[in-house]
């Protein structure tokens, strides 16, 4: 975990009143959205819900805050869940978005203190893009690393970093460096190879097309293509392949959200090595602990939620299933929540 939480019955005399947007702390404006209040300090995120008649409130270290948030902003809420941590996230219902303080941690939720509320996800975000690019200072990227950004998250607001948290998902339609797809990175375009991959062939494959296929056959290094990501833990599509989607990422340091699943992800580990800790996707009890090392292939079930640590940056293919019913074949019980039976 990386943050702390700090749940406590709200004194009746004093009720938090829902913070004004022109209310500033440190230089930094106070939020609302909804009966939820967010606030920032030089250290510390708080975010006020109602309960019981008073307003509980659970306070996060501001830089975890700010890149789980950044992570769903910028995957438009993501499949599923998308907990900051143990007490607040989301959950996407494609079109609406649900907020919630509580819902699935097992304490919280069994005391009768949890809270939620859905909005329109075009509402949600617009307010979710105002407290990044007003929480971020200048110097903070969120997507990066933490040892290859400024350690500027905490202090008094200063300036900003539009340019980092405007960075969105790469939408592939068919597959990276086809003609008018997404592009290949190379050093002219700004995308160096990373510190940890310096030992990563920087070949492309000689392609070979039969008079007549030109322009329906690609390939590319996907390898050195990763090996040039400048941020962790933002999976891209690559590939779409109807439903299929494959989406690579480079992994260093602790994932900044505990993705709740609604079906099935594959995980192939591409390179170094992943330790995932599984939990039940409802409660938060703990399933299972998995390290995978290069050339594993793990399937995460549909009924978990799911958090990686990587010691040193890694290379993973998250395989996404873009079915759009799939959720509710869940939620109806029609599939298991396991993808084969051995
Ligand atoms: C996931 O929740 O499956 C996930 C999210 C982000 C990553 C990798 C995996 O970078
Ligand atoms: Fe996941």
């Amino acid at each position: 975990m990386t943050a702390t939480a700090r749940i406590h019955p709200s004194d009746p005399a004093r009720p938090a009143p829902a913070a004004p947007a022109s209310d500033t702390v440190a230089g930094y404006h106070a939020f609302t959205l909804g009966q939820f209040s967010f606030a920032r300090d030089e250290y510390f995120v708080t975010v006020t819900w109602p309960a019981k008649g008073h307003r509980q409130s659970h306070t996060m270290s501001a830089d975890a805050f700010l890149r789980a948030l950044m992570r769903d902003v910028a995957w438009n809420f993501f499949y599923g869940l998308v907990n900051f941590d143990a007490v607040f996230g989301t959950r996407n219902l494609y079109g609406r978005v649900e907020i919630f303080a509580g819902r699935y941690n097992e304490a919280i939720h069994g005391a009768g203190l949890s809270y939620v509320e859905a909005f329109d996800s075009t509402d949600a975000m617009a307010r979710f893009k105002e407290i990044l690019a007003d929480w971020v200072n200048a110097g903070f990227d969120p997507f990066a690393a933490p040892a290859e950004t400024e350690n500027s998250p905490f202090g008094e607001k200063n300036g900003n970093n539009l340019a980092a948290i405007d960075r969105f998902r790469i939408a592939t339609k068919r597959m990276t460096g086809l003609p008018g797809d997404s592009p290949l990175r190379s050093d002219a375009d700004g995308f160096p190879v990373n510190r940890a991959f310096a030992d990563v062939d920087q070949g492309e494959p000689e392609i070979e097309v039969e008079p007549g296929f030109e322009g329906e056959v690609h390939a590319f290094n996907l390898f050195k293509y990763l090996s040039r990501s400048d941020v962790t833990w933002n999976p891209s599509v690559t590939s779409v392949c109807g439903r299929s989607l494959f989406c690579p990422t480079t992994e260093e340091y602790i994932l900044p959200i505990i993705h709740g699943n609604d079906r099935v992800e594959w995980f192939l580990q591409l390179s170094d090595e992943i330790t995932w800790e599984v939990a039940d996707r409802e409660t938060g009890r703990p399933r299972s602990r998995l390290t995978m090392k290069a050339g594993d292939v793990a399937a995460m079930p549909a009924d978990i939620r799911h958090q990686g640590f990587s010691k040193k940056r890694a290379m993973l293919l998250v395989w996404e299933n873009a079915t759009a019913d799939l959720p509710q074949r869940y939620e109806r019980g029609e599939l298991k929540p396991w993808p084969v039976d051995f």
